[in-house]
């Protein structure tokens, strides 16, 4: 059949499609040690709080009935709006009202939105696209242009912080601000590298965004105040030009699909708009179950004194595990500053790290080959060839076990040259 352009550039195979069945199939043969993905872990503590929110819902006369037999206003379940807002107003001192905040089917829909509605082809001909301070950067933007060519990003500077450990820095005299930018856009903390931008290098952003009038987009799915994956200082911030996009999956809610816009009241009301088209409202059943977390004070106990512990404790288990296994060979891994990965640089890999991905498949562990991280950028930077994107958010065994193959896999390779 004949698809569009628009199902040419959507209904096509993308990196995330490719993940994201790869989250859910087995490889066909023996055990699965799944390091790829994006999914949370399941965290007992979480989850039991997801239960008694979910039975206080049933427990009200007519609750439950509201939640799933009532559509919600295209921006979004009133109750979580407000909760949300009181919330980063009293946490974080953001001088919001509910007029700025749009909720969405998860945050990867309002990329979707924000990316088209601030890139793309605007009247007179302009072409403008999102700028990417730096790659690597989440792989589920790559494809979510209407238009081809949405992306401009940079090649990061590299810094090594400690023995077999690195940092990428925005490389800001780099950057390129003029009218063919309509946003700037960063994950914060950084899926896939578990990079955390300095409050510095945000300040810096920021002013760039406002000198060149275009919105700076913070993706916050793993910070602030939940799910508080950070590992590190680091301030959250907003103002009228900044747009926040938080969500409620990384904390142990991705089936909820709710992503949270925080911006300038123009920018909730063009998204309260596309809902309405797209998708007319999202969902109650996420919405409601948000809202008697963070009424209950849980969401912010639960971040700070469970979820950020717990992937720390697996980050330091993930990172010992890695020393072990690629022992005497020449890689380094992105300082993990925050979110739930592990980044691998593997120095003068004799193969992609898409070969390498297929061989790990092979074996049944599942990783994610760097290369799919680098939207909008076309430099021929070998580096781009030699990482891989690793979660830990599985059980210690299955990190184990799996980084136990990878490392005998890697070892093979540099040793075959
Ligand atoms: C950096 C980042 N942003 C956004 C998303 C989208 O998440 P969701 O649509 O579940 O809110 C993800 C998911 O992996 C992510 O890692």
């Amino acid at each position: 059949m004949q698809f569009s352009k628009f199902g040419q550039k959507l209904a096509c195979r993308s990196g995330i499609g490719e993940l994201m069945k790869d989250l859910a199939a087995g490889t066909g043969r023996g055990p699965v040690y799944m390091l790829g993905g994006g999914n949370p872990a399941h965290i007992p503590e979480v989850e039991r709080a997801c239960h008694e929110a979910t039975e206080r819902i049933l427990s009200q006369s007519g609750a439950f009935e509201k939640v799933v037999g009532e559509y919600d206003p295209p921006q979004g379940n009133p109750a979580l709006i407000e909760a949300l807002c009181e919330m980063l107003r009293r946490r974080l001192g953001w001088a919001i009202g509910p007029q700025n905040i749009a909720l969405t089917s998860g945050s990867q829909t309002a990329f979707f939105m924000l990316f088209n509605l601030l890139g793309g082809t605007f009247d007179g001909g302009t072409k403008k696209r999102i700028l990417l301070p730096m790659v690597p950067e989440y792989i589920g933007y790559t494809d979510l242009g209407i238009e081809e060519d949405l992306f401009v990003s940079y090649r990061p500077r590299i810094e090594f912080v400690a023995d077999h450990q690195f940092k990428y820095r925005v490389d800001l005299d780099s950057l390129r601000v003029d009218e063919t930018v309509g946003a700037i856009c960063v994950s914060r903390p950084t899926n896939p590298t578990a990079n955390v931008l300095t409050d510095e290098e945000v300040r810096r952003l920021d002013e760039l965004a406002r000198r060149h009038r275009v919105p700076l987009i913070l993706d916050n799915a793993y910070g602030l105040p939940f799910p508080n994956i950070l590992f590190t200082d680091a301030a959250p911030f907003w103002n009228e030009n900044t747009i926040v996009c938080m969500s409620l999956s990384k904390l142990g809610l991705p089936s909820a699909r709710i992503g949270i816009v925080i911006a300038q009241k123009e920018i909730t009301a063009a998204v309260a708009e596309m809902n309405a088209i797209i998708t007319l409202t999202p969902s109650g059943i996420g919405a409601s179950i948000g809202t008697e977390l963070i009424r209950s004070g849980q969401i912010e106990r639960l971040s700070r004194e469970v979820i950020r512990p717990f992937y720390e404790r697996k980050c330091r288990h993930a990172l010992s595990c890695l020393e072990e296994h690629l022992k005497g060979l020449p890689y380094a891994v992105h300082k993990p500053e925050g979110a739930f990965f592990l980044w691998l640089w593997l120095r003068g890999l004799p193969i992609s790290s898409e070969q390498l991905y297929r061989r790990l498949k092979e074996q049944g562990v599942i990783v994610v080959p760097g290369h799919y991280f680098f939207p909008g950028f076309s430099e021929d930077w070998p580096h781009r060839q030699e990482c891989l994107r690793i979660s830990y958010a599985a059980d210690e065994q299955t990190v184990e076990k799996g980084l136990a193959i990878l490392g005998r896999e890697v070892r093979r390779l540099y040793a075959a040259g």
